[in-house]
C-alpha cells in the first residue's frame, strides 16, 4: 500500500476539464433552481471543485449508496445508506458521480430520483468507463472517458485508501490484495 499509483490523469488536466464543464452547467441552468447532488463518498472531491466553477445560486446535497464492497468488483447490489436532506420535487437536479463503470449504481439512483419528480435530472461524471457498461445511463456531462483499468484518487478509493490523491492514478495489479 506504500508505492503511489502512477498518474493516469494529472491534476491540471482535471481542473481544466471541470472548469469547462462548470461553465457549461452555468449556462445550461440560468434562471433555474439547481441542486447538485454528490454521490458519496467518491464524489466529494469532484463536487467540491465543480461547485466552485458553477456561477449560480445552486444548492448542494449528498446521497450515499453502498455498491462496492472492499474489493474491486461491482456487486450490482445498490442501497441508499444516507438519503438527501433536500426535497427535489420540481427542482433541477444534477447527480454528480466520480465514475460510471457498469452503470448499475447510477441506473438505480436515476430511477429512484425520478420517482421524486424533479423538474429535470441530469448526470455529471468525472470518469467514464464506457467499455464496462452493463446498463445504459444518460450521462450529460463527462470529464474523461477511460479504459477498463482500476483507478484511484480524486475521491476514488481502493478499500478506502487513496481517495486523497490529487490526481487520478492507476491501481496496479500488485497493489490489489486478493
Ligand atoms: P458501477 O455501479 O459499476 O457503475 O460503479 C460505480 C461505483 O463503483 C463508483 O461510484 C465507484 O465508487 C466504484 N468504482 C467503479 N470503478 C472504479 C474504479 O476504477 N476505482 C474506484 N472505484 C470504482
Ligand atoms: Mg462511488
Amino acid at each position: 500500500m506504500k508505492r503511489k499509483p502512477p498518474v493516469l490523469i494529472e491534476r491540471e488536466r482535471i481542473l481544466k476539464r471541470i472548469s469547462e464543464l462548470g461553465e457549461e452547467i452555468t449556462e445550461d441552468y440560468q434562471g433555474r433552481d439547481l441542486i447538485m447532488v454528490g454521490i458519496l463518498k467518491g464524489a466529494f472531491v469532484v463536487l467540491a471543485d465543480l461547485a466552485r466553477f458553477v456561477d449560480l445560486p445552486a444548492q448542494i446535497d449528498f446521497i450515499a449508496v453502498s455498491s462496492y464492497g472492499a474489493d474491486t468488483r461491482s456487486s450490482g447490489v445498490v442501497s441508499i445508506v444516507k438519503d438527501l436532506d433536500l426535497d427535489i420535487q420540481g427542482k433541477h437536479v444534477l447527480l454528480v458521480e466520480d465514475i460510471v463503470d457498469t452503470g448499475l449504481t447510477l441506473d438505480y439512483l436515476v430511477r429512484s430520483m425520478r420517482a421524486r419528480q424533479p423538474a429535470s435530472l441530469e448526470v455529471f461524471t468525472l470518469l467514464n468507463k464506457v467499455e464496462a457498461r452493463k446498463v445504459e445511463v444518460p450521462v450529460k456531462y463527462c470529464g474523461f472517458d477511460i479504459p477498463r483499468v482500476f483507478v484511484v484518487g480524486y475521491g476514488l478509493d481502493y478499500a478506502e485508501h487513496w481517495r486523497q490523491l490529487p490526481y487520478v492514478g492507476i491501481l496496479e495489479e500488485d497493489l490489489i490484495d486478493r
